[in-house]
Order: structure tokens, then sequence, then C-alpha cells
């Protein structure tokens, strides 16, 4: 009953030409996808190439970041006005790499989804824990507070257009994915705490994606688990048969 994501995090790859042919390719070929939602999260300055490249398809455009104010004084920053002016649906907020390169706290990630669901963006919120914590055994203690702290004062009504992507940081780019039966266990915690939060039927609704290390070949395990809602994919979406053969395992 929840339509599986995968979402591409292009991070800070590709050029002109390179956003271009990925988005038309994937573009192209997006009904291999059916019963699939695709989206597609390429840097901002390529937002409206890819926008363009998109077309009619059935490829959803998202951010990787954003600044929590509509418009003004903040140099380098972009808005959630100027995302939604581009025709961006959907924003990465509260990636590892914000929190452990950029020094971006659970707060400053809470008043990123704010502003975004305020106007009218869908945030893929991430959470996930540091190798160093999973082998203290705090797993679960790091994802409930980072779920406490990225969400806090969500309403009922906003959650339900939020996204929760769990990334283990030791699974991210390193070709060590975590097992399906880590990721389901996570997974399962994270709807328990939708459940207490929110309410069964709430948090039976909100989609919980998986990312690190997703590749073709272990896509279909993680993605057959029953609270793994899709996958955020990052060097796999550089390449449009990859994150198609992503999609198709969902
Ligand atoms: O947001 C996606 C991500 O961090 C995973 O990256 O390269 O391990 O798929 P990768």
């Amino acid at each position: 009953m929840r339509t599986p994501l995968i979402a591409g995090n292009w991070k800070m790859n590709t050029d002109t030409a390179g956003a271009r042919q990925l988005a038309s390719a994937i573009a192209s070929r997006a009904d291999e996808a059916a019963g699939t939602e695709l989206l597609v999260c390429p840097p901002n300055v390529y937002l409206s190439l890819v926008r363009d490249a998109i077309g009619d398809a059935a490829v959803g455009l998202g951010a990787q970041n954003v600044y929590p104010e509509a418009n003004g004084a903040f140099t380098g920053e972009t808005s959630t006005d100027m995302l939604c002016d581009l025709g961006v649906q959907y924003v990465i907020l509260g990636h590892s790499e914000r929190r452990h390169i950029l020094g971006e706290s659970d707060q400053d990630v809470n008043k990123k989804t704010l502003a975004a669901l305020k106007a009218g963006l869908r945030p893929i919120v991430c959470v996930g824990e540091l190798l160093e914590e999973r082998e203290a055994g705090k797993t679960s203690e790091v994802i409930r507070r980072q779920f406490e702290g990225s969400l806090a004062n969500v309403s009922e009504e906003q959650i339900l257009s939020t996204v929760i992507a769990y990334e283990p940081v030791w699974a991210i780019g390193t070709g060590k994915v975590a097992t399906t039966e880590q990721a389901e266990e996570v997974h399962a915690d994270l709807r328990n705490q939708l459940t207490s939060r929110y309410n069964a039927e709430t948090a039976e609704k909100i989609r919980i994606l998986y990312g690190g290390s997703v590749k073709p070949d272990n896509a279909e395990q993680l993605l057959s688990q029953p609270n793994v809602d899709g996958a955020l994919i990052g060097g796999a979406s550089l390449k449009a048969d990859d994150f198609l053969a992503i999609a198709a395992a969902g």
C-alpha cells in the first residue's frame, strides 16, 4: 500500500552535459519502473536543466539541501521559495554528509524540515548511526535521538508529506551494505516511533527508505523487507541502467 520511492542523490556530481544525459536517459525509460515512484536529486545548479530534460516523464525532481528561509540576506544559500519556483517537489535533509562535513545538527535539520513543509516541499529526512555507535550498541538510541530532534513539531498532516531515510553512515559509499536484518530492524523501530508519536494508521502510510551502497544486485533483497519502502541511492544513481535496475527490483 506504500508506493516504493526510488530516489537518486547525485551529490556533487555531473556537469551540464552529464546531468542532461542522465536525466534524459532515466526519463525515456521511466515506464520500466511502473508502480514505483522515481526521483532524481541533482545539484542545485542543474535543477532547471534536469527539470527540462525530464519533461512530462514520471520522474520527480528533488534538491539535496535548502536554507530554512523564503528569501533574504543569506549569501550563497538557496531558499525554499526558489526550489518551489524551479518546480522542485522533494528535498533531502540531514544527509550524513551535511551532518558530519558541514556540521548540521538535529536542530538545523528540524528548522529546514519545518520550513520545507511550510513551503510545500516534501522533505526526505535522513538518519543514521556511525560505525562506532553501532559497535557500541547505540544504534537504536542514536536513531531515536535523530528522529525526535529532526522531526520535532512536525504535525500529523505534515508527516504524511514526509519521507524518512535510514542511511547507516558506515554503509555510505563504502560498498558495505547493511544486511537485510540490520535494515529491517531500524526501519521497524522507526515505524514504531511514528506509531507512538502519531498513530498506527498514519505510521503505516509513511515511507522509510534505505540508503547506503544500494546496487542492482542487493536491491531486491533490501526492498523485499516489510518496512523498507524504497531506496536513497548515491553512486548507483549516476548510471541510468543501475538506477532503473534498482527501481525494477522494488
Ligand atoms: O544519499 C545516498 C547515499 O548517501 C548513499 O550513497 O553511494 O552508498 O549509494 P551510496
